[in-house]
């Protein structure tokens, strides 16, 4: 059996920014996604996970489906049981789609031997993304295969961030579609309003930059809550996305915003290690879902080969 695993990865700046060519900054967390594959001499697909058992089925399975359909340019695909567990909230802008689409290559890659690089696999990954959902960024599939801290669009490895992270899930689910459709139609409706707000959002990732480089946690904290507080303006937060941002604010993190697409999802705070536990027990009290992690340099990687 292969088990291969990757990350999820959350945005210390430039969502939605990054959509209109502004920069970015996307760190890959240490919330897996693990894909088990072993062969199976019945020459029948099945895909298990917390949604169901399947075989090839693109309203259950979509990522995973669509990826074994893609890896058979490379490999005769006829028997295999897979098998996903993974860590990471679904749909909440943390990078699942991207990490179970990446984990899957990579397993089915060593299985059938098809020798893809690290490059292809993003790549790939990407091309699932968007056949899946019609519209995608790069940026999931490409952190989540690499692991670590990228400036996007440049592709540009940032040292690691070393600092306690903590995530917040508002337990609402929103569409990334629809929210990137909304800023569309207030840009288009507020071109000098909108565009100098997203170019802010820019700069802030070119200022964030040397701010990583030198683990200057404080400074980027302050421009975390900069913003969030400029999504909010362009529609994409929410009364329970700020909650959890002012909760973990107050008890002391270094800052906190929105991570991903906003409307409901996901909020990130940064804080020194010894102020996980009392963010997270804030975020809770909030009404949030905390959940304590680390970055990660640590991308696709093969666990086992038995
Ligand atoms: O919510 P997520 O993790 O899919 O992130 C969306 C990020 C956007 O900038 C809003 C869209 C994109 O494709 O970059």
């Amino acid at each position: 059996m292969i088990t291969c695993s990757a990350p999820g990865k959350i945005y210390i700046f430039g969502e939605h920014a990054v959509v209109y060519g502004e920069n970015a900054i996307c760190c890959a967390v240490d919330l897996r996604t693990r894909v088990h594959i072993e062969h199976d001499e019945s020459a029948i697909i099945s895909i298990e996970s917390v949604l169901g058992k399947t075989g090839i089925d693109f309203e259950i399975h979509p990522y995973v489906s669509a990826v074994i359909e893609r890896m058979r340019e490379f490999a005769s695909i006829k028997g295999i049981r897979i098998k996903i567990e993974s860590d990471i909230p679904v749909g909440s802008g943390v990078g699942s789609s991207a990490a179970v689409t990446v984990a899957t290559i990579a397993a089915l890659n060593r299985m059938f031997d098809c020798n893809l690089t690290l490059e292809k696999i993003a790549k790939l990954g990407h091309e699932v993304e968007i056949q899946v959902q019609g519209a995608a960024s790069p940026t999931d599939t490409y952190v989540s295969t690499m692991g670590g801290v990228f400036m996007i669009p440049q592709r540009k490895q940032l040292k690691n961030i070393e600092c306690g992270i903590v995530i917040g899930n508002t337990n609402v689910l929103s569409s990334t579609k629809e929210l990137v459709a909304n800023v569309a139609e207030l840009r288009k409706n507020y071109p000098q309003i909108i565009g100098p707000v997203l170019s802010t959002i820019g700069s802030m990732s070119e200022i964030g930059e040397e701010l990583v480089d030198n683990s200057d946690y404080i400074s980027i904290g302050k421009l975390m809550d900069i913003n969030h507080g400029l999504l909010d303006s362009i529609g994409v937060g929410s009364f329970e996305l700020s909650s959890l941002v002012y909760a973990a604010r107050s008890s002391g993190a270094f800052g906190a915003k929105i991570t991903g697409a906003g409307g409901g999802g996901c909020m990130v705070a940064l804080m020194d290690k010894a102020k996980t536990e009392a963010v997270a027990g804030a975020i809770n009290e909030a009404g949030g879902s905390s959940i304590i992690t680390n970055a990660t340099e640590h991308g696709v990687m093969v666990e086992s080969n038995l």
